[in-house]
Parts: structure tokens; C-alpha cells; sequence
């Protein structure tokens, strides 16, 4: 069965859960590297309080024991520690309305879901109801399941990275990035952007952000390098890889638009400069270029895989767009709550999450296995039947 990932929680709840299906037995999982990503997800300047609040690490609830998986339904649990000031307000059994003091949402904000989601559900007399689930809270869902899957695909010597490409219109890295260029990234910087040696005028950029109640968007590069060739088909269109990578990139909540390659310049150039030459190597064909980001036809090409996602600035505004009180009818302003200035830095590891998931589902979707040891066997018997005039990295012995 193919790997599939469900995530569950409200923002405010007691816990985000992700459930992963699908995966193969005997794979042994590194808590503090799940704990690492979920830290990352948490860090970058321009957050808001509630990181200062949560310390996010991983709970296991199910599919795993002493570190290796059983096969069964893997699930992940983070708890919210915010949950313990919000308990009466996200009661499921209301077994105590009086304590209860619920301050309604009803005016809700240009850009988010509250408007489409009170329509769509029936929440206009709480738009909390949507809210809750909407929030990118539910990503730290995400990157949790993500870090299992990247523990499974560096078992064939996949990686993946991110970095901040522009932020709030200031360029810092012109066209699509390559793993080296975002090998420039210092994880511990704090916007975690291509130009380390710029992100003091960041920084103060988005401190004048704030100050004027303003929010702030960017644009973030992924590359995975590593990537076996032949992952996803053009057979169907659902199979085709750069459909679903974009599709999950794109659920990213505020990502609005997703290049793969140097698809969107490309859309300019002639063909004889689109197009990336395949040349002899040694021991395996390589390309001159990679403007094709990895993906010929939907598949896997065995270069580094390559995106780039569009994040718009966050929805909600200290200083409110104008709005209608879905109670009354009244013109009011939006609703604030606490909240980001920007999250672009922290949106690069929940791409990093959902490309690592798309990947290990379509290696699994190729290879599959019941125990990682068929697995891997399965990989070997393909690099064999590649040989010499496969991809150069990849018929190499495994990294
Ligand atoms: C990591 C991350 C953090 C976010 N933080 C906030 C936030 O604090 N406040 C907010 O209004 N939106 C925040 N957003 C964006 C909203 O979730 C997003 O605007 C909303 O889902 C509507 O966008 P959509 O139309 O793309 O779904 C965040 C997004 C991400 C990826």
C-alpha cells in the first residue's frame, strides 16, 4: 500500500497527531533527529509568543517499539503546552459552560480561512472553528511525519535542505538554488536565508515590520540531492512527481505559488538554453545543466531536485483590513490574535517535510517492501539493471 500521511489536532488543542501508513518494518527511527526538525520548524525571527510557549517534541502513540518500526500505523504525537491555558475554551464535551468564557470570533480576516471555512462548515458564530484547524500549527504534524521520511530516504543517501530566497520583496539569491548554494544557510541564523552576511538588515527589516503592524512574505528554495532516478511516472497524470511535489508544497498553508527548476524563467528562454545537455560521466551519463529541477515527465532524472515556493505575508494584521461581523452584518475591522510577523524561515522546514514525504512515497511506491531489508534489496537490483549509462551518482555504490 502506498505510504499515506493524515494529520489530525486543532491549534489550541491537546495535541497535533500524524499518522503514517504504509511504511515498511525494521526501520529505525532517531528521536532527537525528529526532535531537531521540530525545533527548526519553531525557530527564525518574526514569530510570534506562541514559540516562546511550546517546546515541541515528538510522542510516539502507535507502529513503533525499542526505535524500529512494526509495520502497523506509525503515530506521532506533539503535544500543545499552550492547551493547558486554553483547556475551557477547547472543551469537546462543554462539561462546564460557565467556565467556558469564550471570546467569539465573528469578523474574520481578509487572507485567511475564516471567511470560506464559516461558510463552508457553518462556524460564522465562531470562526474559532475554523481558525483553529487552519492555523500552520497542524504543521508541526507535518514535519514530525517528514522527519521519518527523510530518515528512510538517507538510507539511499537522500538529502534535503532550505533556505530563504527573498524576504518581504529583498532578494537575497537570484533564480533557483542548488544544494551547494544552500549549503550557504546557517541553521542557527536567524532568517535562515542565503546571505547570512545580509541578515542583520533583515532582521531590522522585520522589526519595522512589526513596529508599523505589517506582515511579511518571501520566497524559499528546497533541493533534495540524492534522489534515485526513476521515482513517479508520466503513466497517469496523479503519478506524475512534479504534479504532487507542487501539490504538496502548495498545501503549505500561505504558499501560493510553487516553480520547479527554473521553470519560471524558462517560460522566456529558447530551448537550446532550457533544455539540460545529457553528457557521458564517469561511470553513468550526467547533465550539463539542471534547469529541469531533477523532473523529466513527471519522473526523476537522478539530478537534484529543485523548488522554489511563494509565501505570501501572514493574514493577520495588527492594524486590521476592513471586515463584516458575521453575527451582526455590521462593518467592523479583523479579528487579531497574536501572531507572526513572518514565518518564511520556518516554511522552508515544512517544504523540507512535505518534499521528503512525497519522495519516501514515491521510493516506496517504486520499491516497496514489507521489511526495509526488501526494500533496500529492491533498490540494489535497480542500480544493478541501471549500470553503466545510469545517472552518474546513482550508479555509483550507495552513498
Ligand atoms: C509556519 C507558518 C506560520 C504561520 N503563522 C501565521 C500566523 O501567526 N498568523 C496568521 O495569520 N497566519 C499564519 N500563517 C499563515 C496562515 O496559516 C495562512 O495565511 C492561512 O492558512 C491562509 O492561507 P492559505 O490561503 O494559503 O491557506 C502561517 C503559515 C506558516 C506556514
Amino acid at each position: 500500500m502506498a505510504l499515506t500521511l493524515a494529520t489530525a489536532g486543532e491549534s489550541h488543542g491537546p495535541e497535533i497527531l500524524a499518522v503514517l501508513t504504509g511504511l515498511p518494518a525494521g526501520l529505525a527511527l532517531d528521536r532527537a533527529a525528529i526532535d531537531r526538525e521540530l525545533a527548526r520548524r519553531q525557530h527564525g525571527h518574526g514569530r510570534g509568543g506562541r514559540q516562546k510557549i511550546e517546546r515541541d517534541a515528538v510522542e510516539v502513540r502507535a507502529g513503533l517499539r525499542d526505535g524500529v518500526t512494526l509495520g502497523s500505523p506509525l503515530v506521532l504525537a506533539v503535544r500543545n503546552r499552550d492547551w493547558a491555558n486554553w483547556a475551557a475554551v477547547m472543551d469537546p464535551w462543554q462539561v462546564d459552560p460557565a467556565k467556558a468564557e469564550r471570546k467569539r470570533l465573528t469578523a474574520p480576516r481578509p487572507g485567511h480561512a475564516d471567511l470560506a471555512g464559516a461558510w463552508k462548515y457553518g462556524h460564522a458564530a465562531d470562526l474559532r472553528n475554523v481558525l483553529e484547524r487552519a492555523s500552520a500549527r497542524e504543521t508541526a504534524a507535518r514535519v514530525a511525519a517528514g522527519a521519518v521520511c527523510r530518515q528512510l530516504l538517507a538510507l539511499v543517501g537522500v538529502e534535503i535542505r532550505s533556505g530563504v530566497l527573498a524576504l518581504g520583496g529583498v532578494t537575497l539569491h537570484e533564480g533557483a538554488p542548488t544544494f551547494a548554494d544552500l549549503m550557504r544557510v546557517q541553521e542557527d541564523s536567524p532568517l535562515r536565508s542565503l546571505a547570512p552576511e545580509r541578515e542583520g538588515e533583515l532582521v531590522a527589516m522585520v522589526d519595522a515590520a512589526k513596529h508599523a503592524g505589517e506582515t511579511l512574505g518571501g520566497v524559499i528554495g528546497v533541493v533534495a540531492r540524492g534522489v534515485p532516478p526513476g521515482l513517479g511516472s508520466y503513466a497517469t497524470w496523479e503519478e506524475r512527481l512534479d504534479g504532487q511535489l507542487a501539490q504538496a508544497a502548495m498545501s503549505v498553508q500561505a504558499v501560493k505559488a510553487v516553480a520547479v527548476g527554473a521553470g519560471v524563467e524558462a517560460a522566456g528562454w529558447p530551448g537550446s538554453r532550457a533544455h539540460d545537455p545529457t553528457l557521458p560521466g564517469t561511470n553513468g551519463l550526467r547533465r550539463g545543466t539542471n534547469h529541469a529541477g531533477g523532473l523529466e515527465g513527471g519522473v526523476t532524472n537522478g539530478e537534484e531536485i529543485v523548488l522554489r515556493a511563494f509565501m505570501k505575508p501572514i493574514a493577520t494584521l495588527r492594524d486590521p483590513l476592513p471586515s463584516v461581523d458575521l453575527t451582526s452584518g455590521e462593518p467592523t475591522v479583523a479579528a487579531y490574535e497574536r501572531s507572526d510577523v513572518t514565518a518564511v524561515p520556518a516554511c522552508g522546514v515544512i517544504l523540507e517535510a512535505m518534499v521528503a514525504f512525497v519522495l519516501a512515497r514515491a521510493f516506496l511506491t517504486k520499491f516497496g517492501g514489507d521489511h526495509i531489508q526488501d526494500t533496500l534489496a529492491a533498490v540494489a537490483a535497480y542500480r544493478q539493471r541501471l549500470g553503466p549509462l545510469g545517472p552518474e551518482g546513482f550508479t555509483r555504490s550507495p552513498r
